[in-house]
């Protein structure tokens, strides 16, 4: 599809508060991420927004890779939030993914914890929360979001996971700039309603689809095996394991079984 990106196309009457009001795009960069966090330092405005056409060292999260070959989506948010509600950025990203495809494709999607976003079981989307915190300070937060928008099946097969692409999904080719258009505006709703436990929370858990299921979570060098049983306000997850214990997981890569 011959979307022309640019930050006047990706920005023209958005309408939003804070997320969006300053749109930065780049035709190739290393990673949005990156330049996000260089633009934090230089204490860029709030809710500034890059997009690139196409990331020659996109980073994952558990320090993998992430491609981006042009057709697909970088993009990366710059905030100054308050340290408590930084657990919730996870939330909020993978939620209004959702809320983006949705919209724009029709298609169903459902979030696997803590924030990989699928469509039948397959992963579309990547996100990466990196955050630069001193003490109670938190400097800035990037929220960076890589969706698969028109990868073919030979990108795709040379990734380690189940992935897949919204055109592979649609059968047609989708528009990157009516993707980012509604994910800028769906994250700009979510982000004025954000507080720890709140409704972000809620629908980010009732759209979990690891809840219930029987998991295998690698955290760091600890494999836990067991049930999902829920996630805390923080995003941890809570699987019960077959001794009966509660183990509660920070961060780690689940499979479902
Ligand atoms: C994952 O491992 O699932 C997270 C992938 C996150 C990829 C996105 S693409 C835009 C932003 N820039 C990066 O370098 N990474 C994130």
């Amino acid at each position: 599809m011959s979307d022309t990106l640019s930050a006047e196309s990706i920005s023209r009457g958005l309408g939003t508060r804070m997320i969006g009001r300053n749109v930065l795009y780049y035709s190739r960069v290393t990673s949005t991420n990156e330049t996000a966090k260089q633009e934090a330092g230089r204490g860029v405005r709030e809710g500034t927004v890059i997009v690139a056409g196409e990331q020659t060292a996109g980073r994952g999260r558990l320090k993998r890779t992430w491609l981006t070959p042009a057709g697909n989506i970088a993009l990366s948010v710059v905030l100054y939030p308050k340290k408590r509600v930084l657990p919730s950025l996870i939330m909020m990203a993978s939620l209004a993914v959702s809320h983006s495809i949705e919209t724009v494709t029709g298609l169903e999607t459902q979030i696997k914890w803590p924030n990989d976003v699928l469509i039948n079981g397959r992963k579309v989307c990547g996100i990466l929360v990196e955050s630069d915190v001193r003490d109670e300070k938190v400097n800035y937060a990037i929220i960076g979001i890589g969706i698969n928008v028109n990868a073919g099946k030979d990108v795709l097969s040379g990734v380690q996971f189940a992935a897949t692409s919204l055109n592979l999904e649609a059968g047609k080719e989708v528009s990157c700039l009516d993707v980012i258009r509604e994910l800028v505006k769906a994250l700009d709703n979510l982000y004025s309603t954000i507080s720890p436990g709140g409704p972000v929370f809620s629908e980010w858990r009732n759209r979990l689809v690891t809840l219930r299921k029987k998991v295998r979570v690698t955290s760091g060098r600890e494999v836990f095996e067991g049930i999902a049983e829920s996630v805390d306000a923080d995003g941890s997850l809570l699987v019960r394991g077959t001794d009966g214990s509660l183990n509660r997981i920070i961060a780690g890569d689940v499979t479902l079984r």
